[in-house]
């Protein structure tokens, strides 16, 4: 079902949504303790308009949520594990002023609103982003929640060249790669308590068409 920014809005994540975006972690990550009110605070005080939110219009529900920060990839390796990303998930690493990559550390949507094209609108709202704070790229580490069923018989690499090729499907990298990202290399421990995906991920990015990239840097 596509996105119907009649029935949702996707603002800036506030306070009184910390309790519900926590409901909505525990729900589908089952092998992740969910975010603490304080590091959804510190997110918020750190990098306001980075930390988006989907609700319904009708009954206020958060639906939910993509989490942001700016950083400078050339203080980072692009495959770090998503603990070094966001300084072990306090976003304290969030550099607005030599930032010039949006790095997506979290996207998810509860489990009663999937299927209704929100991911896909937090994402095109995450973009926004990117264009309107002139950055050059967004990347993102997708999960692979998908691989742990092959992976006996199929390596990491393979397992994503397939899904890029559409002749497998993911139910995260998919989703990813129809909301216009692309896929830059499979990396391993990019998460560490992720069965389903055998902790792999696909190192994801989305390039802003109008921003060369910053000096000395290179995709
Ligand atoms: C991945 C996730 C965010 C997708 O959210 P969503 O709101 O259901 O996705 P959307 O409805 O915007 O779907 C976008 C596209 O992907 C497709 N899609 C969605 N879920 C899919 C799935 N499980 N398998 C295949 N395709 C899927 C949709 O059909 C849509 O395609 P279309 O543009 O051709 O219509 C959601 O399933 C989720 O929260 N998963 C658990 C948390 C997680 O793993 N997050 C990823 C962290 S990297």
């Amino acid at each position: 079902m596509p996105f119907n920014s009649a029935d949702f809005d996707i603002r800036p994540m506030q306070p009184a949504d910390f309790a519900a975006v926590r409901a909505i972690c525990a729900r589908v990550y089952l092998d992740e303790p969910p975010y603490t009110e304080e590091e959804l605070a510190e997110h918020h005080a750190l990098f306001p308009q980075g930390q988006l939110v989907a609700s319904q219009r009708a009954t206020g529900t958060v639906a939910g949520a993509h989490f942001t920060l700016r950083l400078r990839m050339a203080d980072y390796h692009v495959d770090d594990s998503w603990d070094i990303l966001t300084a072990k998930g306090s976003f304290a690493d969030d550099d607005p002023v030599h930032g010039h990559t949006l790095y997506g550390a979290d996207l998810f949507v509860s489990p009663d609103f999937q299927r209704h094209g929100l991911a896909h609108g937090l994402t095109d709202a995450t973009r926004a982003i990117v264009v309107d704070e002139r950055l050059w790229r967004m990347v993102g580490g997708s999960r692979l929640p998908g691989y742990s069923q092959v992976a006996a018989t199929v390596s990491a690499e393979q397992y994503v060249a397939g899904v890029v090729a559409g002749v497998r499907i993911d139910p995260v990298l998919t989703v990813h790669l129809k909301d216009g990202w692309k896929v830059v290399r499979a990396v391993h421990g990019y998460m560490q308590h992720d069965p389903e995906s055998m902790n792999w991920a696909a190192v994801i990015q989305w390039i802003n068409p109008n921003c060369p990239p910053p000096e000395g840097m290179q995709l």
